[in-house]
């Protein structure tokens, strides 16, 4: 009897494994953007190194563009086991709960992407990917894309010109206190929804990275863009929890090591990318690229960097404080 069940035991890990030889396991992979992004290129490239690393047992189907999911639903989704990995951006985590991932949207926390990284690779983003694990995700890595501009259809040169305008924001709490410290009037919105919104009205403006705004073609529909550079729009790479830790080890390994490779890749191509998308608004001449003095940015900043201390509940006094040691930035002086 033992004997015969240990037959059938056999027979079917070998089954199994045939089955697994010819079925290549399929991870589908969902985002919001463009193909031609930084988020786009990064994940065409995982899926690439993925393929290659396993030799075939992993099978990587992108969906980018909200062809599959809109932001909101792909969080759901991945949680349902629906698809198997995202890259939504830092300001979509609130909803689920980890809330302290609304520090990557303070405004002017970041003077470039070398302080970003300071605390996407230090102890803050460990223990931020860390906390997605209560919520059945596995955070994999951070994917740089760049740095916000806001636009509309009228000049903006000082925070007052915001006043009273309609922003698109994304669902995040830190962001909905950026607009209104500018007297301005935030409206959260799907990003597969913001080009209709600014061209029929339903919104005035929005702020972007400018290969968001180029790839979505938002400045055919925005009159003015000015280069404020005000905040930071990255992505926490993630994965269904339960699927990742089911995977065979040698087949999670090689994805490991084609997701290391990937963040490179992104965090190599982003600044390009942006500057690229930059060149191809001014040559399109559809919206006025405006680049503000220094004495215009210092009145943003006077504006917007008080929305700091306003959220540090939200996004925890402690975890506040390990940014600004990370980075050196100092809200005294500004
Ligand atoms: C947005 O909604 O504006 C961005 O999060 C889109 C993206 O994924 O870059």
């Amino acid at each position: 009897m033992k004997g015969l069940s240990l037959f059938v035991g056999v027979l079917i890990a070998s089954l199994s494994s045939i089955a697994f030889a010819a079925d290549p396991i399929v991870l589908k992979f969902s985002h919001v953007v463009a193909n031609d992004t930084p988020k786009g290129k990064a994940a065409e490239f995982f899926k690439k190194r993925a393929e290659e690393l396993t030799a075939g047992k992993i099978k990587v189907e992108i969906y980018p563009n909200s062809t599959l999911y809109k932001d909101k639903e792909e969080l759901e989704a991945l949680q349902l086991g629906a698809v198997q990995m995202l890259a939504p951006s830092l300001a979509k985590f609130g909803p689920l709960g980890v809330k302290e991932f609304e520090l990557f949207d303070l405004p002017y926390i970041f003077d470039g992407y070398e302080q970003l990284h300071a605390v996407t690779n230090g102890e803050v983003g460990k223990k931020l990917l860390a906390k997605l694990d209560s919520k059945g995700i596995k955070g994999l890595a951070f994917w740089d894309n760049g740095f916000k501009s806001f636009s509309a259809n009228k000049p903006i040169k000082t925070p007052a010109d915001l006043k009273g305008s309609k922003m698109r924001i994304q669902s995040s709490k830190v962001l909905e206190a950026q607009m209104r410290a500018l007297g301005a009037l935030p409206q959260v919105l799907a990003f597969s929804e913001v080009y209709q919104a600014l061209q029929t009205g339903v919104v005035d403006g929005t702020e972007n990275p400018i290969s968001n705004l180029y790839t979505q073609k938002m400045h055919e529909v925005q009159k003015h863009l000015t280069l404020t550079n005000h905040g930071y729009l990255g992505y926490a790479v993630i994965a269904n929890k339960a699927f990742w830790d089911g995977l065979p080890a040698d087949v999670r390994g090689h994805l490991e090591t084609a997701m290391n490779e990937a963040t490179e890749y992104a965090n190599k191509i982003a600044k390009e990318e942006n500057d690229d998308a930059l060149a191809k608004v001014k040559a399109s001449g559809k919206t006025t690229v405006y680049e503000p003095t220094a004495a215009e940015i210092s009145a943003f900043k006077k504006a917007l960097v008080p929305v700091h201390k306003e959220k540090e509940d939200r996004v925890g006094k402690e975890t506040l404080e390990s940014v600004y040691k990370a980075t050196g930035f100092d809200p005294s002086k500004l």
